[in-house]
């Protein structure tokens, strides 16, 4: 299993680091977290200023470019097989930074150390890496760990509210797929006014979740499907913002998501009513709505086909859930069935 460390204090990571003796080590930032949170990084750790490789920010600059610039900077500066490679940032940098080090001179180790409260509970554990390529999402990329996950919470008073929330959609996510502990811990939690005290304890028992999942299936060929609950209509909904020229954060099209897919879970699997609706009201009290009409139908479901977990074409393939914890994977849900459960999220944040 990865190393993870989730702390309040930045001594805690400092102490993580000095463990560590690479021949030489790299921090690969974005504009962002080079502004942020490399001066918090940087007073810990001895690394040169020529050292610090820095890409721009945004998931357009996760692609070939930004990538080949990683290689190139660690080629020039004299980078070695025994070399290291911190990834400050949020999952665009720890995807694309950890893809660099997976593939420079057919590997090196890296550390992931997420900036952000999203790709603290997600992109930087379970060892996903890549890049977007020809207009599609993470389409090139490898499954290769970090050698270590060090999470300073305090990078995340930096955040807008928004973000938090949205990297809390995957905790909500992870308290449905794992046990009702997790989830009343989950619905306990006031976003409004996060505990950072109380945070690494939460954030402890949500990644857990997820690891002991990528335990199981590093590769995805099963119960890793458990981690996509709520996301094929909640990529469908982020794909279609776009498409509507808005943006809406990953977190929020995944907390939609799960509406329609508890709808599903419900009707198709007997999801429990008690947990649906408290699951509901805490989404609907904190991620508000995002407006679809019933004209807009169609074209969700067809964005549902192009999901790359579905098996065969014109199949949708959900991971549904028949109570907390128990999940079914690759279960076909009809496309009249989906409908519905657009109709029944529209009703339920009323629109
Ligand atoms: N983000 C889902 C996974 O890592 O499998």
């Amino acid at each position: 299993m990865q190393k993870i460390n989730i702390s309040n204090s930045v001594d805690s990571l400092f102490e993580e680091l000095k463990d560590i003796k690479p021949s030489s080590t790299f921090v690969l930032t974005d504009t962002n977290t080079l502004k942020l949170c490399w001066p918090i990084l940087q007073k810990g750790v001895n690394i040169p200023a020529d050292h610090v490789i820095t890409i721009p920010a945004g998931d357009d600059n996760k692609n070939l470019e930004s990538l080949a610039y990683v290689w190139q900077q660690l080629s020039e500066k004299g980078a070695t097989r025994k070399s290291l490679l911190i990834n400050l940032g949020g999952g665009m940098v720890t995807d694309l930074g950890g893809f660099a080090a997976s593939s420079f001179k057919r590997g090196i180790d890296y550390i992931n150390v997420p900036t952000t409260l999203l790709g603290a509970v997600d992109a930087a554990v379970g060892g996903k890496t890549g890049i977007n390529f020809n207009g599609l999402k993470n389409e090139i990329g490898v499954i290769n760990p970090a050698l270590s996950v060090l999470i300073y919470v305090g990078f995340f008073k930096t955040l807008s509210q928004e973000n938090i929330f949205s990297g809390f959609a995957e905790m909500i996510k992870h308290g449905l797929i794992s046990n009702p502990t997790v989830w009343k811990h989950i619905c306990e939690t006031n976003l409004d006014n996060i505990d950072y005290q109380a945070l690494p304890k939460l954030l402890h028992e949500s990644i857990h979740v997820k690891e002991e999942i990528v335990a199981v299936d590093p590769t995805e060929k099963g119960i890793r499907k458990a981690l996509n609950f709520g996301h094929t209509i909640g990529h469908a909904f982020e794909s279609h913002a776009i498409e509507r020229g808005e943006t809406k954060l990953h977190g929020y099209a995944v907390a939609w998501g799960m509406i329609a897919e508890l709808y599903l879970s419900h009707k198709k699997c007997g999801f429990p009513k008690e947990p649906l609706y408290q699951a509901i009201q805490f989404i609907k009290e904190n991620y508000g709505a995002f407006y679809i009409t019933c004209k807009e139908y169609d074209r969700l479901y067809e964005l549902m086909t192009h999901d790359k977990k579905n098996e065969e074409k014109d199949t949708i393939l959900f991971t549904l859930l028949s109570n907390i914890g128990e999940v079914k994977i690759n279960t076909i849900v009809e496309k009249q069935e989906i409908f519905e459960s657009l109709d029944f999220y529209r009703d339920s944040v009323g629109i």
